[in-house]
């Protein structure tokens, strides 16, 4: 089927960088939904369904949903009172400026074991236990650790272990295979131009056709199901979703 894609496009999608680097544009505007667990939380469909499940597969009524989506004034508003309260070097580790915060995307969700107290900028949220079941089964939700230990210089954001962003299945198993960020991961899968050879991905009856598209607006033919993303700078991912017939496991690139 034929596909238009506009210059907004490329702000919406799961795989969007939203970092202190890029932005998100002042209209930015997404339906937002309850995550399933009888918190206030919204996150955009499918963020808030697959973190549902991904929970219950977890044994997650241990685990707090401790903030999801948030408006550009409730960032400003915890931005503003972090700096009063921890000063700027902390703030500028642990919050985001207004409209460079995955949170205002409604794909990004801090959770905390549900023991003590909460505390709502950096809870506590461990490898081990239940917390630690739910890091490993969150890349087949789609679900991703987004400031890990190590990487803070390419994030700009310090060790976050309670920060997970939604980037959507299988970009999630292929970062976690590649120990790439969002950040690198989405410079990576530049190589992988529309209409050239794609990124492969098969797991079980999963194959799908990962390519990159540079371009601000396009008008393309896809085979349904497919789903494409854009990279909130210059351009699109174009995820095509095929039947695995070979069944083993592969990432595969050239
Ligand atoms: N804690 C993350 C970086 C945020 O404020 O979006
Ligand atoms: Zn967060």
């Amino acid at each position: 089927m034929r596909v238009d894609l506009s210059p907004r496009d490329i702000h919406y999608g799961s795989l969007i960088e939203v970092n202190g680097k890029h932005g998100l544009p002042r209209d930015y505007d997404c339906a937002m939904f309850r995550v399933e667990d009888g918190s206030e939380v919204t996150m955009q469909r499918n963020a808030a369904v697959l973190l549902g499940k991904l929970l219950e597969a977890t044994g997650g009524r241990e685990i707090a949903l401790v903030s999801g989506y948030r408006s550009a004034e409730e960032q400003r508003r915890i931005w503003d009172d972090s700096l009063r309260e921890n000063g700027r070097e902390f703030t500028k580790k642990y919050v985001a400026a207004p409209f460079h915060s995955e949170h205002q995307t409604g794909l990004a969700i801090d959770l905390g074991l549900k023991k003590g107290h909460i505390d709502f900028i950096r809870p506590k949220f461990p490898y081990d236990g239940v917390c630690g079941e739910f890091r490993r089964r969150a890349a087949d939700f789609g679900f991703v650790e987004r400031y890990p230990k190590g990487k803070e210089d390419i994030t700009g954001i310090a060790h976050e272990p309670w920060h997970f962003r939604y980037v959507g299945v299988p970009h999630a198993e292929i970062m976690n295979a590649k120990g790439f960020t969002l950040e690198e991961y989405l410079l990576w899968i530049r190589k992988f131009r529309f209409g050239g050879s794609p990124l492969i991905f098969r797991r079980d009856s999963l194959r799908a056709e990962i390519f990159f598209l540079e371009a601000y607006s396009a008008r393309i033919e896809l085979t349904e199901p497919y789903s494409i993303s854009g990279n909130n700078a210059d351009g699109f991912i174009i995820t095509q979703i095929t039947q695995n017939r070979e069944k083993n496991y592969e990432i595969r690139h050239t």
